[in-house]
């Protein structure tokens, strides 16, 4: 197989596809000549209880300027909700899939409504308003996605963490947005054990309140009956305070450019960023991929196995599906709880048409064997995703020929926090696949290649990957710091958003995503920054000194190397190392566990002090015969000692 065969667009899909070539090469090349006319369509896709009279207001240049249907006003929660009651207010929302195989529960719009309406008002009895900032830190149970649509509702502004956070990243992101309510769980549960979320808000809650943040709200859900301590006067039962509350609650109008969320994001310097998008434009766009990319017909059943604490979970299980009124799965568990059949059961047991993943789940799945999947039907599935990093042309083989039968097509979907939904993705019934391409841009998507000069790369190409006009799932800016976020991705090219991916073009203007070009690590397809790996390091006290680098990994894709300096004195023993990987997941969490820790006398340095990651890197390849040019280090001696204790010998 090379990597450039084709798998071309399969007979029957001409019948069924909502985009076909002609029809995906038509609306392109409105979508990039006239993005006015194009967008200010498609803007109506969804309901706006004052239409927009403007379409686009962006420009790159400066100071930055995005704002997409400027003077529109609508609300997500009644497009998610109130929009379908008429007409399937009994068709199911959501179905839930817990972490045990005996646990689900399937919510109709009209039970949706209800609930979301009844926690909007306890949000408001509790003093949240407009503008206000709620942070969810919930496991992955309908309780997460009642949260999200109520704060929208009421034109508050969720920041969602991760519930595999620990407490101190709980913290830092709470004081980040001056956030003073929050919404967790007792517990969580994930292949059968328990996650203290509850115990960790409130370590969470102290921290930050040494901060001068203070939380004077904590709604709890009881999601397992665990033990917790409770502090009254702050922290609510969300059931109690549901059950009481009235289910009506109109909703608020919002302007398009109003904030619906912020979500934190590692890049490759600082701490995370908190990434804002807004109201319209977001929906428009998270709602149009979704239908189209997915092509999501009515009545077919979606599963994305992300969590609602990821983008994707934000645009692709929760707020694109059910804008589209769509059947969305939402599922607590692992892919390998109880086994590692997990997801074709699921799939067979609720009839799933379109399931979208992650490549490092495939790989782990992979080398389990495929009994696991062959002894499922999978008969119900049209399409299948992949997102959140580059899917090896094994993986995606595997993941066509086993799970798909050779006759599912795949979108492998390119994105990004920042951009808010899928940039660069095959449609299934109009690309030709390319095993281990994202292929072509979405509409309105202006991709560019460009040098480490800022050279404009023709045809084909290998580059940095930019955007160079804007669509409307666009980021806006970084909550608080709109200097950082000009800095971050519009200073680099000016002009130009660069997305921090390396990127190839061939000679058929396929894209194929190559990886981060910064210091921003993808383990398992979580995203996090080196840097926040090294202060994490660096905080324990026998550390005076630490470098991070990624190395390719198996199944994770990239695996975390450090490279850490003792303080004098302190002996580099195993105990130690276990110490230093139980100090970075206290602070950060079981993410950011590091694969491999050097013990390194020095780090290579140029004389004016600054780190060469590198060779870092390099030797964490194992790839140490091509180290390149070396003479500039403050002293060249440091790397053989560096080689010679290498960790990742092949
Ligand atoms: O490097 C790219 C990789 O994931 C990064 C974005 O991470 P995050 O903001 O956490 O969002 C992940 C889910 C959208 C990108 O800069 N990435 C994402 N999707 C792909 C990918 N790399 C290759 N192929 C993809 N399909």
């Amino acid at each position: 197989m090379t990597e450039n065969q084709l798998h071309a667009v399969q007979p029957d899909w001409k019948a069924r596809a909502l985009i076909d070539d002609d029809t995906y090469r038509a609306w392109y090349e409105e979508s990039v000549r006239d993005p006015e006319a194009f967008w200010g369509k498609h803007g109506k896709r969804i309901d706006w209880s004052k239409p927009f009279t403007k379409v686009k207001n962006t420009s790159f240049d400066d100071d930055v300027v995005i704002r997409w249907f400027e003077d529109g006003e609508t609300n997500v929660s009644v497009n998610c909700i109130d929009r379908h009651l008429e007409k399937r207010g009994d068709q199911v929302a959501i179905i839930w899939e817990g972490d045990d195989p005996k646990d689900d529960r399937k919510i109709t719009y009209r039970e949706l409504h209800d609930q979301v309406c009844r926690l909007a008002n306890v949000l408001k009895d509790n003093g949240v308003q407009k503008g206000d900032r709620v942070t969810i830190y919930m496991p992955m149970i309908p309780e997460a996605a009642y949260a999200m649509l109520a704060c929208a509702r009421i034109g508050a502004v969720h920041s969602i963490v991760f519930g595999g956070f620990s407490p101190d990243a709980l913290a830092g992101r709470i004081v980040g947005c001056e956030s003073t309510f929050v919404i967790t769980a007792d517990e969580g549960l994930r292949g059968g054990k328990k996650i203290p979320l509850k115990d960790n808000t409130d370590k969470a809650i102290d921290i930050a309140a040494r901060q001068y943040v203070m939380v004077n709200k904590v709604l709890v859900v009881k999601r397992t009956g665990g033990a917790v301590s409770w502090a009254n006067g702050r922290d609510i039962w969300f059931h109690e305070a549901v059950e009481k509350a009235s289910p009506d609650c109109p909703a608020e109008a919002m302007n398009a450019e109003d904030p619906l969320f912020i979500l934190y994001t590692s890049g490759s310097t600082g701490k995370p960023k908190g990434v804002l998008h807004t109201t319209g434009g977001y929906l428009v766009y998270a709602s149009m991929t979704h239908e189209y990319v997915f092509d999501y017909h009515d009545g077919d059943v979606y599963w994305c196995t992300a969590d609602v604490g990821w983008v994707t979970g934000h645009s692709y299980i929760v707020y694109g599906p059910l804008a589209n009124g769509a059947t969305t799965l939402m599922f607590e568990g692992i892919p390998n709880y109880p086994d590692q059949s997990r997801f074709w059961q699921v799939i067979d047991k609720h009839q799933v048409n379109i399931f979208y993943t992650a490549p490092t789940a495939l790989r782990a799945l992979m080398g389990a064997g495929d009994d696991y999947v062959t002894s499922s039907s999978r008969k119900s599935l049209k399409v299948l995703g992949s997102v959140g990093e580059p899917i090896n042309p094994e993986a995606w083989e595997w993941y066509y020929r086993v799970v798909g039968d050779s006759r599912v097509p795949i979108v492998d979907t390119w994105w990004q926090t920042e951009t808010g939904g899928i940039l660069i993705t095959p449609l299934p019934g109009a690309t030709d696949l390319k095993p281990g391409s994202a292929t072509r841009p979405f509409f309105g998507v202006q991709p560019q290649l460009v040098d480490a000069e800022g050279g404009v790369l023709e045809g084909a190409a290998d580059g940095n990957l930019c955007i160079v006009d804007s669509w409307p799932g666009q980021m806006r800016t970084v909550y608080g710091d709109h200097e950082r976020f000009v800095q971050t991705y519009f200073s680099t090219y000016p002009g130009k958003y660069f997305t921090g991916d390396g990127c190839r073009r061939d000679e058929d203007g396929y894209y194929w995503i190559t990886g981060r070009v910064d210091d921003v690590l993808n383990v398992s397809g979580h995203r996090m920054g080196t840097a926040e790996v090294e202060s994490a390091l660096v905080s324990h006290d026998k550390v005076s000194e630490a470098a991070v680098v990624g190395y390719p990994h198996d199944v994770k894709g990239q695996g975390i190397y450090c490279y850490v300096t003792l303080m004098n004195g302190v002996e580099p023993t195993d105990e130690l190392r276990k110490d230093l990987v139980a100090h970075v997941r206290r602070e950060i969490g079981a993410i950011a566990s590091p694969d491999k820790i050097q013990f390194s006398p020095g780090l290579p340095k140029t004389r004016s002090g600054k780190i060469m990651r590198r060779i870092l890197r390099k030797i964490a390849e194992d790839d140490y015969g091509a180290l390149g040019d070396t003479s500039t280090l403050a002293d060249p001696a440091v790397v053989d000692d560096l080689v010679a204790n290498r960790q990742n010998k092949k």
